[in-house]
């Protein structure tokens, strides 16, 4: 339990997110199949990258962490490398979705059998998405409680390209049967109804595969084709646009504030949050905007008075992260802001349509949650403490603990975070970040 105070005083000066947490997943796990050393600058010690790391060590790949620096260097082992200690190897992933998807397309085609676990979160998030597609390219998959989800029992085989139609877009689902692809014969292509995230196209192409995308009447596809080899790169990871989120949230809402927030990943499929922000009237400026393979920039957040907005549709997949934040920023604007097609939120770390509603109900905001979004009527900004502090039940949901720690600033009254420890999954540092404005 955490007690967090109204915040009076603005937030002023810089600070450095922690690097991306899709990023440095991608790196670990492209880095292991890759052939040499992958060294990686900025990687997010958080706790399901750890996860990753931990995962990954157990298939043999050698991997050495200096987590205070951020560098971590994957002896790759080649593409059919990977060697377990003992068959089945059981791998638990924790709390993270992106281990247990993308990991899935990685473990489907190799030729022994893998055991797949997570935390209780973990054990209820839909598997399906991943488990159909692998097993159309002729996976064998196995949820082990028949619901699923996982635990999962994978045993490896040979698998063959696929066309994919993705129902939704999701970069571990589009990522998971890329990788897969790579071992597969012949092509395999996802088409998605939006784009999702693109960080496994990108660092993919940049260690040799060759990685097809495009745009067209049917959607968005993504093809890979049989790859012999990856070569290790260098990987540099940029701040994580989801950790700066809270951030921007926290200096648009309390008057007075003027932030820089350094080296911020600006992927165009991530960065959907700084354009609603923008429309809601937030003053973000990007500076010394660096165009890397993972396009940075330094974000400077000055206090503005946001208003309600409506958006939804391909702009969803490019903030889906953000919408806990993205939330606190309309409880405490003018006005209503209403969240269409992000039916999505419902298979996160919690159903964050019924978490995010919840918590904002209990400081006092009315909110209309419904099957694919939120509509949040604004309770005005510049009247002081908006929000009614009150006792924050994340769900061990570290978005949900990290928004509403904002939410909490500009409070009246004393907000308690039921559980703050969640937060290591992604950001171990962010409270001491926060208290350091
Ligand atoms: C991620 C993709 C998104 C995102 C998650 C990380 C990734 O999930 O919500 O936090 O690294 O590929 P979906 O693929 O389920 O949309």
């Amino acid at each position: 339990m955490k007690t967090i105070e109204s915040r009076t005083s603005p937030l002023r000066g810089e600070l450095t997110v922690p690097g991306d947490k899709s990023i440095s997943h991608r790196a670990v796990m492209f880095g292991s199949i890759a052939r040499g050393n992958t060294e990686v600058t900025g990687f997010l010690p958080g706790a399901d990258c750890l996860s990753t790391v931990d995962c990954f060590r157990r298939l043999g790949v050698e991997i050495d962490t200096d987590i205070g620096s951020g560098r971590v260097t994957v002896r790759g082992k080649g593409m059919r490398g990977l060697c377990p200690a003992s068959a089945p190897v059981s791998l638990y992933t924790g709390n993270s979705g992106t281990t247990t998807r993308i990991m899935s397309g990685i473990l489907a085609p190799q030729s022994f059998t893998s055991l797949i676990s997570g935390d209780e979160s973990i054990s209820s998030r839909p598997m399906r998405r991943v488990i159909l597609p692998l097993t159309l390219m002729g996976a064998s998959i196995t949820s082990i409680h028949g619901n699923d989800c996982a635990p999962l029992r994978i045993e490896g085989r040979g698998l063959h390209g696929i066309t994919y139609r993705s129902p939704v877009a999701s970069a571990q689902v589009k990522s998971s049967i890329l990788c897969a692809g790579l071992y597969a014969d012949g092509a395999t292509e996802v088409i998605e109804p939006s784009l999702s995230r693109d960080h496994t196209e990108r660092m993919l192409r940049s260690f040799g595969a060759k990685i097809e995308s495009f745009e067209d009447k049917d959607g968005w596809h993504a093809r890979t084709f049989s790859c012999p080899e990856l070569s290790a790169r260098r990987v540099t990871v940029p701040g994580d646009i989801s950790s700066a989120a809270y951030f921007i949230a926290a200096a648009s809402l309390i008057p007075g504030s003027e932030i820089l927030i350094r080296n911020v990943g600006i992927n165009p499929t991530r960065a959907g949050i700084i354009d609603v922000a923008v429309r809601m009237g937030a003053d973000i400026t990007m500076l010394n905007i660096r165009n890397d393979s993972e396009p940075s920039a330094d974000l400077l957040v000055r206090h503005a008075p946001l208003h309600g907005v409506t958006f939804g549709g391909s702009v969803i997949p490019t903030l889906i992260d953000e919408i806990p934040a993205i939330a606190v920023m309309a409880a405490a604007a003018e006005g209503t802001t209403c969240i269409r097609d992000a039916a999505e939120l419902k298979v996160k770390e919690t159903d964050r349509i019924t978490t995010i509603s919840e918590n904002l109900t209990a400081m006092g905001c009315t909110v209309f949650p419904n099957e694919d979004g939120l509509v949040i009527e604004g309770r005005g900004p510049e009247n002081g403490a908006v929000l009614k502090g009150a006792l924050i039940r994340t769900g061990g949901d570290h978005r949900i603990a990290m928004a509403f720690s904002v939410a909490a600033l500009i409070a009246e009254g004393q907000t308690v975070i039921d559980n703050e420890h969640c937060v290591e999954v992604s950001y171990p540092g962010f409270y001491r970040d926060l208290s350091a404005l």
